[in-house]
């Protein structure tokens, strides 16, 4: 039996998204059906909607949720109808080179469902990073689904789903940020705030906030920023250097994706520090940087995809770190929003007075 649900679509390049019909197969062996609570609006919808990713309209949105996990196919042994789940785009598969490596944060074979959801009329859906929970109900690789604790609400437990987990992951995994390091965060949107939080878990001592936005600043101080830099008004690498007795950060996370901010990180880090790239760039943007600057300032040069988190072991462990009141992840809620509303919600994304506005269903 298939299920007629209301769904988010973007239809084509850089056209406004609409509310439809949309169907869903019942799952097949291996998928599991969730209905969906909760999905977080990130940036990258919007980088699929305006085409940034790829041309496979129509897309369905949203990738950054929790639900109830409804029906699953056969062979399905991890989850069970009732289970809250949050949705991860990193179901590893066990067998490609980076999982039989024991690397599966880098899995190169994540799974999503076989079978294909589609508009009324036949035509096939792409689901934004292989979720698309801009919709009552969606179907996944049941390995998309990661069991956590229910006495979390879906609206934060969707956050880790993306964003958060991207900005906490890229702090915590990819930059390996420890004790007593300094950290400067480029883009303090909800990945970059997310970097600061991770940043404090891990028990940075210094955490510098660099966005062009005040209001962003504020509550990345309110986070764990030791310092704000407002970019618009002070040139960030000078600031950035000045704070950290003139060398630069252990650590410096890019969370925009644009050639500008990531040259900031690039020389706002430390000899032998870390540059962490997680704002995703488009495909026409180019970096230019002098070759021996690049070698001659050492350390590492990085980029992160989803924190290189390994979902069955983050997400429960923020989880309960959030409900022991040691991770604060009410705070990026800043709004909740109808399902009809996710163009507003890119509208205020675009503004800049948003952490997230999450979709509540
Ligand atoms: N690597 C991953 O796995 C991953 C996962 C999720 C999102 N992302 C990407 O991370 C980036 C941030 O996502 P988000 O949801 O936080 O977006 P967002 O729009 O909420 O935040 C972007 C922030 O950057 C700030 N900003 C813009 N231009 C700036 C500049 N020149 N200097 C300093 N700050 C600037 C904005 O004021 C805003 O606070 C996006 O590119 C998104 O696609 C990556
Ligand atoms: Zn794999
Ligand atoms: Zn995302």
């Amino acid at each position: 039996m298939a299920h007629q649900v209301r769904a988010v679509v973007a239809r084509g390049k850089g056209a406004p998204v609409s509310l439809e019909t949309i169907v869903v197969p019942d799952p097949g062996p291996g998928e599991a059906l969730v209905k969906v609570e909760a999905c977080g609006v990130c940036h990258t919808d919007l980088h699929y909607r305006e085409g940034g990713i790829n041309d496979d309209f129509p897309f369905l949105l949203g990738h950054e949720a929790a639900g109830v996990v409804e029906s699953v196919g056969e062979g399905v042994a991890d989850v069970a109808p009732g289970d809250f789940v949050i949705l991860n785009w990193r179901a590893v598969c066990g067998s490609c080179r980076a999982c039989r490596r024991g690397r599966p944060w880098y899995c190169f074979h994540t799974h999503n469902a076989t079978q294909k959801m589609a508009l009324l009329d036949g035509t096939e859906l792409s689901p934004a990073l292989g979720i698309g929970a801009f919709a009552e109900k969606t179907l996944v690789a049941a390995g998309q689904c990661t069991k956590v604790d229910r006495a979390a609400s879906a609206a934060v437990a969707g956050l880790l789903g993306c964003g958060v987990m991207a900005g906490i992951g890229a702090a915590i995994n990819t930059g390996n940020v420890g004790r007593g390091d300094s950290v400067a965060v480029i883009g303090c949107g909800g990945v970059g705030t997310a970097a600061v939080v991770g940043s404090a878990l891990a028990g940075a001592a210094k955490i510098i906030a660099v966005d062009i936005d005040d209001l962003k600043l504020e509550t990345a101080r309110k986070l764990g920023a030791t310092h704000s830099v407002n970019s618009r008004a002070t040139d960030p690498v000078e600031a950035i250097r000045e704070l950290t007795g003139g060398f630069g950060a252990d650590v410096v996370i890019e969370a925009v994706g644009r050639p500008e901010t990531y040259e900031q990180a690039f020389y706002a880090r430390d000899l032998a520090g870390t540059v962490v790239l997680v704002g995703v760039p488009t495909p026409e943007m180019k970096l230019e940087l002098p070759l021996l600057d690049v070698f001659g300032r050492g350390g590492a040069l990085k980029s992160s995809w989803y924190g290189d988190c390994l979902p069955s072991r983050d997400f429960p462990m923020l989880i309960d770190l959030y409900l022991q009141n040691r991770l604060n992840l009410d705070a990026f809620v800043t709004e909740t929003v109808q399902l009809d509303e996710v163009e507003k919600a890119f509208a205020r994304m675009r503004q800049g007075d948003v952490l997230r506005s999450v979709v509540l269903l």
